[in-house]
């Protein structure tokens, strides 16, 4: 698969590149319609013979890239691809911090068909695999962690989003003197602050996008991480969403291996805004220039990529 990387690096480059003029004109619509459309035809043009299974939706919602689309050249590798052309909508809009294109890629079958809502999320670095379990309360989780990287409670620090919803978990983790960083949007590269930078970060606990979730869970698999997931549906209508995506027991937790059942795996994202370990598109009198960050299982390691393209 890692012969395909320079395919996919244009196809999140090409994204960001063309959600540039987007950024700060408070138009989600058009700024999503831009990268999706970017990535689609980026696609497209890879020697391979792939499925979407994490996109904008169903086909009847007449979205491109949408669940169950095929995607390249329609030789080569058959590969599971799940996309967010966006990831951090709202403050790429609004001309803020924190938008990226992303995309992973992973061996066909091997990817969660993860319907469109909320999902719990617990990651960690290598240092704490094996020890979690999202069965147990937050604090257990806690103290394994805590554990298994020799540090005091009072020395962990848990990334989580800012939202209501996360009221309860920020209280148990303060009271018992964990540190809580809080961050605004986009948890995919969030995510990855426990395996990239595991001396200052130890835990991402969120309820966020189950399709971040599957992107996610390739990336920190490529780094020797664990993720575990269980759904966060809020009606029945969603619970039934569950069951029609092929998931027997929507209430159960997922596994590193439900979520990714496969050792192999790419991720990459491209920076559209200035966010977590990337510079975002700049453009100069006559080039433009794009960082992107690539994380591939046969180096376990995460690399920032910077491409110049002259502008004609
Ligand atoms: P979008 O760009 O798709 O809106 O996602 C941004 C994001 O922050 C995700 O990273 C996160 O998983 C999700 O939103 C959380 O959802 P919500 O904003 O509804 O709380």
């Amino acid at each position: 698969m890692n012969h395909l990387l320079n395919g996919f690096l244009k196809v999140t480059e090409e994204a960001a590149i063309q959600t540039l003029p987007w950024v700060g004109r408070g138009d989600k619509i058009a700024a999503d319609q831009a990268a999706t459309t970017a990535m689609r035809n980026q696609l497209n043009q890879i020697e391979m013979d792939s499925v979407i299974v994490i996109g904008e939706g169903e086909i009847d919602e007449a979205p491109m890239l949408y669940i169950d689309e095929k995607v390249g050249k329609g030789t080569g590798p058959k590969l599971d691809i799940a996309v967010d052309p966006i990831d951090g909508t709202t403050p790429t809009v609004a001309g803020k911090d924190n938008g990226i294109a992303v995309i992973a890629a992973a061996p066909r079958g091997t990817l969660l068909h993860a319907p469109d809502m909320y999902m719990e999320k617990m990651i960690v670095g290598k240092e704490a695999k094996g020890v979690i379990d999202l069965e147990a309360p937050l604090l257990h989780n806690l103290k394994a962690v805590a554990e298994a990287k020799n540090k005091r409670l009072d020395q962990l620090c848990v990334v989580i989003q800012d939202r209501p919803r996360h009221d309860e978990a920020i209280q148990i983790m303060r009271e018992n003197g964990v540190n809580v960083e809080i961050f605004q949007d986009g948890d995919v590269l969030k995510s990855l602050l426990p395996s990239i930078n595991p001396e200052e970060y130890d835990m991402l606990y969120n309820v966020g996008g189950a399709p971040e979730g599957v992107l996610a869970a390739v990336a920190v698999k490529c780094l020797g991480g664990e993720m575990q997931a269980r759904l966060a549906f809020r009606n029945e209508k969603e619970y039934e969403r569950c069951l029609a995506m092929g998931l027997s027991n929507p209430k159960t937790v997922l596994r590193h291996k439900d979520l990714v059942a496969s050792e192999q795996g790419l991720f990459i994202a491209t920076a559209i805004t200035d966010t977590l370990f990337l510079k975002g598109v700049k453009k100069e009198s006559s080039q433009i220039r794009t960082q992107s960050l690539v994380i591939d299982h046969t180096t376990q390691e995460s690399k920032v990529i910077e491409s110049i393209r002259e502008l004609v």
